[in-house]
C-alpha cells in the first residue's frame, strides 16, 4: 500500500501538545487532510499565537488544559478516533535542573492520557518517545531492540512512556505506537528560550550576527529529521495494521547522521544567500553538556518495512525549507 493511500482523513483526531513546534504541524496537516482537530495544550512551552491560522477553522477545537489533571485529558479525547500524543517537556538540560516537573508531566500526565485514551476506546494511541532513550548503547547505528543505560531524567521519562504503553495494550487492548524521535527540526520550531534546540538556536544566533555555542568540539552527531518525514510517520502509525503485540516502537529518522560542525557550516552557508554577512560568522565552542549522546543514527529499516515509512525530505532538503520559513518570519 502507498503512503498516499494511509492518510488520517475523515477522522477526530486529539492532538496533545497542539500548540508545540511538532503539534501545530500536526494540527494544520490534519485539518487540511479532512480531519476534526481536537488540541489539547496548557501552553506550558508554546504560545497560543502557534495556533492563530487554526482557531477560525470550524473543525478545529482547543481544550486549554493540563494532562497533569486526568479530567482535562478525559474531556479532550471524548468522541476521538485516533490520540496523537506529543504533550510533554522536552530539553535532556531541562529535566536535568528540574527532574520532578519533567515526570510529573512526561509520566504522570502519559499516565493519565492513557488512562483516558484506553476508557474512551479509541482506535490508536500513537505517542512521542526519542532517541534519549538509546542512551550510552555503543552499537551504531541504533536498532528498537537494544538500548543502553539511560543517561537523563528526560530519557527516562520516554523509556517509562514505552513501558506503560505497552503494559496498556496487553491489558486493555489500547493499540499503541511509539515513535522515537531523532532531532526533529523545520518552520515551527521556536528558537527561543534556554531550552531551545539546536538548529532554531543556530539560526537564531547566525541571523543576528552572533557565535552560536557548539557545546563540546563539535564531532558529535545527529540524525536530524524533518518535520514532514514526522507528519508523515504519526499518519502511518495511525493507519497502519498492526500485528500482535500491539506497542511497537519505531526509530523516526533519515538514517544519515550530521556533526554539530558540519551543520554550522550548512546553516551558514544557506543564511549567507538570504543575508551575506552570516558567512563571516564563526562558531564558539563551550565545555560538552552533561547527558547528551554523542553520536546518534538511526536504522530505520523497521519503520520502513512494518509501516511504509519512507522518508520524503533528506537533511539538505529540510534544512533549506526551514531556513526559508526562518527567513520569512524574520527570527
Ligand atoms: N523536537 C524534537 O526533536 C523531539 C525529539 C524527540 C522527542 N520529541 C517529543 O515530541 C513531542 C513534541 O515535541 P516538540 O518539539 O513539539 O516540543 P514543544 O515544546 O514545541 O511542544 C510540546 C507541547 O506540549 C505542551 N505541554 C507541555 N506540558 C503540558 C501539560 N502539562 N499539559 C498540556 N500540554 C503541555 C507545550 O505547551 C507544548 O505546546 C514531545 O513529547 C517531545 O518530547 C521531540
Amino acid at each position: 500500500m502507498s503512503n498516499q493511500t494511509r492518510l488520517i482523513s475523515g477522522a477526530r483526531v486529539l492532538v496533545t501538545g497542539g500548540a508545540g513546534f511538532i503539534g501545530a504541524n500536526l494540527c494544520e496537516r490534519l485539518l487540511a487532510q479532512d480531519n476534526e482537530v481536537v488540541c489539547l495544550d496548557n501552553f506550558a512551552t508554546s504560545r497560543p499565537e502557534n495556533l492563530a491560522e487554526m482557531r477560525a477553522h470550524p473543525w478545529f477545537t482547543l481544550v486549554e488544559g493540563d494532562i497533569r489533571h486526568l479530567a482535562d485529558c478525559q474531556r479532550a479525547v471524548a468522541g476521538v478516533d485516533y490520540v496523537l500524543h506529543h504533550a510533554a517537556l522536552g530539553s535532556v538540560p531541562r529535566s536535568i535542573k528540574d527532574p520532578h516537573t519533567t515526570n510529573e508531566v512526561n509520566v504522570s500526565g502519559f499516565l493519565n492520557m492513557l488512562a483516558a485514551a484506553a476508557a474512551a476506546k479509541v482506535k490508536r494511541f500513537v505517542y512521542a518517545s526519542s532517541s534519549s532513550v538509546y542512551g550510552d548503547y555503543p552499537g551504531s547505528p541504533k536498532v528498537e531492540a537494544h538500548t543502553g543505560r539511560l543517561l537523563s531524567p528526560y530519557a527516562v521519562s520516554k523509556w517509562t512512556n514505552e513501558l506503560y504503553a505497552g503494559v496498556f495494550a496487553r491489558l486493555h487492548g489500547l493499540p499503541c505506537v511509539g515513535l522515537r524521535y531523532f532531532n526533529v527540526f523545520g518552520r515551527r520550531q521556536s528558537p527561543e528560550g534556554e531550552y531551545a534546540a539546536v538548529i532554531p538556536r543556530f539560526v537564531k544566533a547566525l541571523l543576528a550576527g552572533q557565535a552560536p555555542i557548539i557545546y563540546g568540539d563539535g564531532t558529535q552527531a545527529r540524525d536530524f529529521t524533518y518535520i514532514d518525514n514526522v507528519l508523515l510517520i504519526n499518519n502511518l502509525a495511525a493507519t497502519a495494521t498492526l500485528s500482535a503485540p500491539t506497542d511497537q516502537v519505531y526509530n523516526v529518522a533519515c538514517g544519515t547522521s550530521t556533526s554539530l560542525n558540519a551543520l554550522f557550516g550548512l546553516l551558514r552557508d544557506l543564511l549567507a544567500r538570504y543575508q551575506p554577512a552570516v558567512a563571516q560568522v564563526q562558531p564558539q565552542y563551550g565545555p560538552a553538556r552533561p547527558g547528551d549522546i554523542l553520536f546518534s543514527l538511526a536504522d530505520i529499516g523497521s519503520a520502513q518495512r512494518q509501516l511504509g515509512y519512507v522518508p520524503t525530505h533528506q537533511v539538505a532538503e529540510g534544512l533549506a525549507l526551514a531556513m526559508e520559513w526562518y527567513w520569512a518570519a524574520h527570527y
